[in-house]
């Protein structure tokens, strides 16, 4: 058997491409909760430890982390979980955000379009919050008329709106469904930038059923 010097010494060396950037220790501390039952979930925990640690470490640019697919696979169970995460992170001061005189405590909400964004003045006061979860933002999407095609404007506006600053959504549709249903330069943002997308395929079945 090799000893570890020896594997050391043929090992090629790591590059930065091949080191996973750090988690922040809050962030490697939280008790997430959220179980890969299938090699199409594997992706998404790292990303969404990956957006908390930006978030806290305040990394530019500020980015979005879009979490896409079939129901009941966990997308906001672990999403809710990021928020409770950056909250805590708050509330320790381990996060705060820079002003002209000192600092102050990170502004967050979770949307439920449906509900948050009836009033026409939402998306505008939600665009300035420091970070914000969309919850379903494909949520009414295949409605043509009424209340659904205003919540997707809204949902879109209040993206627009949302460039350079941190954000969490869910959807069950894909990105080239919301290119086509919701607004093309939402979809061609969700990936710039460095912001985090993943696709969960469809062939992952609700968890209940795992
Ligand atoms: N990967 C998972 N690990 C642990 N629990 C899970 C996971 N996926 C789903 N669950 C459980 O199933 C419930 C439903 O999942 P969740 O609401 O997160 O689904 P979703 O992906 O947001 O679906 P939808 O698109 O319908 O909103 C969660 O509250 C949780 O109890
Ligand atoms: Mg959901």
């Amino acid at each position: 058997m090799p000893t570890a010097a020896q594997i050391l010494r043929t090992s090629p060396p790591l590059t930065d491409a091949d080191t996973p950037p750090e988690m922040h220790p809050h962030v490697v501390a939280w008790p997430w909760r959220f179980e890969v039952y299938h090699p199409g979930l594997h992706e998404v925990l790292p990303a969404v430890q990956a957006f908390c640690s930006a978030v806290i470490r305040r990394e530019p640019p500020r980015r979005w982390l879009s979490l896409l697919g079939p129901s009941g696979v966990g997308k906001t169970h672990v999403l809710k979980q990021a928020l409770e995460c950056l909250r805590s992170a708050a509330a320790r001061g381990l996060w705060k955000i820079p002003t002209p005189t000192g600092h102050r405590g990170p502004q967050m909400a979770h949307l439920i379009p449906a509900v948050d964004l009836t009033d026409f003045r939402a998306a505008r006061d939600y665009a300035a919050y420091d970070l914000i979860y969309i919850e379903d933002i494909g949520s009414g999407a295949a409605l043509d008329k009424g209340s659904g095609a205003v919540t997707r404007s809204r949902v879109a506006e209040l993206l627009q709106l949302r460039s350079n600053r941190w954000t969490l959504m869910d959807a069950n549709l894909y990105r080239r469904e919301i290119e086509q249903q919701l607004d093309g330069r939402i979809a061609s943002r969700l990936k710039r930038d460095g912001s985090w997308m993943v696709e969960v395929p469809q062939a992952v079945g609700d968890y209940w059923d795992r």
